[in-house]
């Protein structure tokens, strides 16, 4: 399914062949938690702008409203209009960083509903049966991200539990791809490797987990706290015991400096709510670093966010007007930031995998960095 097609370094430029269609990589998901990009961005709007792969939370769309309610009306790509790849992610980040009180046992976990407080399991099984009925192209394994500041022995014992969760991921998912009423027969599995700052606690569950032969493998519990040089250090002892011949995926990351280090490394996919989140800010990307357009100095600019940019927003808008459109508190001045972002990052990862494509990816890299270092 993944097709290896360069090798600059460590980087790789690949395709990932899908029953939605073909994702080219190095890849930047959109990140659309509950089946929505946050900042009124439609999916018309996501084929405008470069995106190949949306994700959404199990967890968020367990709880609203409801994968009932999703496989009822056909799985999530009818529900949203998308046709292209969709991945979820499996709930366990989300349950560790949302829900209240939780009680973690062998089984799954317990615990509180953000929304209204019920009380809600989700184990493997639970979290494959919820992703089977979205009918996602990807579905996330069940796993524990441990707290950043969690001991070695918790550590430990937290992803032997990580890997007993996986093999039962597994035999779910395989018994429900076969189900005659299952919409997604395809739905591909990707492994999550777990382990904190630990290097040989994440080696040796990486090895464990690629026993399993899974379509594709992530690195998770990164971004959590630790300094962006242990992030690097983590990457670099994890990647050569992933198979290269698969894709690597790092969950949650990052800044676009972060990807390009990422990549560097041998990541393949990312996603992050930065650049949605940021854009709703009103704090947008450039190739000379990020602008805050509520700043004063942006009141008579007259310039598109970026010079050259394609996406909606520089083609047509002045910084000044955006500026004014986000201080009156109109939509508009959001939506607009938020699809200058998106399309930063996916064109940012098409200049990747041209990069990479021509064997200039470091090249390429030191000056993407410098020039965004420099500021305007
Ligand atoms: N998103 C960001 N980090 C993680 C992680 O460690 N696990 C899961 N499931 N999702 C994530
Ligand atoms: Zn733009």
């Amino acid at each position: 399914m993944y097709k290896l097609i360069k090798k600059d370094g460590d980087a790789k430029r690949g395709e990932f062949h899908t029953v939605h269609g073909v994702i080219q990589t190095p890849v930047f998901m959109n990140v659309g938690t509950a089946a929505a990009i946050k900042g009124a961005v439609s999916t018309e709007d996501l084929e405008g702008i470069g995106t190949q792969v949306e994700l959404s939370n199990t967890y968020h769309l367990h709880v609203r409203p409801g994968d009932q309610v999703v496989k009822k009306m056909g799985g999530l790509h009818k529900f949203m209009s998308w046709n292209k790849p969709i991945l979820t992610d499996s709930g366990g980040f989300q349950v560790f960083s949302l829900a209240g009180l939780r009680k973690i046992k062998e089984e799954g976990v317990c615990f509180n509903s953000h929304i209204d407080g019920r009380k809600i399991f989700m184990g493997p099984e639970e979290s494959m049966q919820i992703q089977s009925n979205l009918a996602s192209t990807i579905a996330m394994a069940f796993d524990e991200c441990p707290p950043s500041l969690a001991d070695r022995k918790y550590v430990q014992n937290s992803v032997d539990r990580t890997v007993r969760w996986l093999k039962r991921c597994k035999t779910e998912m395989d018994r429900l791809n076969s189900l005659e009423d299952t919409i997604n027969k395809n739905q591909l599995l990707f492994g999550i490797n777990q382990g904190a700052i630990f290097e040989d606690i994440r080696i040796e569950h990486a090895k464990q987990i690629t026993e399993l032969d899974l379509p594709g493998y992530a690195i998770g519990g990164l971004a959590v706290g630790e300094s962006h040089e242990e992030m690097y250090r983590i990457i670099e002892a994890v990647v050569p015991y992933l198979p290269v011949e698969k894709p690597t995926y790092l969950m949650g990351v990052g800044t676009p400096a972060n990807i390009l280090e990422a990549v560097d490394r041998g990541v393949d996919f990312f996603d992050c709510v930065y650049p949605s989140r940021n854009g709703r800010h009103g704090h947008v990307y450039t190739n000379h670093g990020k602008l805050n357009l509520f700043n004063a100095k942006y009141e008579l600019d007259d310039r598109p966010i970026e010079e050259g940019c394609q996406c909606p927003a520089c083609r047509r808008y002045s910084r000044s007007y955006i500026r004014h459109l986000l201080k009156a508190k109109e939509m508009l001045g959001m939506r607009l930031c938020v699809l200058h972002n998106l399309y930063f990052y996916n064109h940012m990862m098409e200049e990747i995998r041209e990069a990479i494509e021509q064997g200039r990816y470091k090249e390429y890299k030191r000056q993407k960095l410098d020039g965004m270092e420099a500021g305007e």
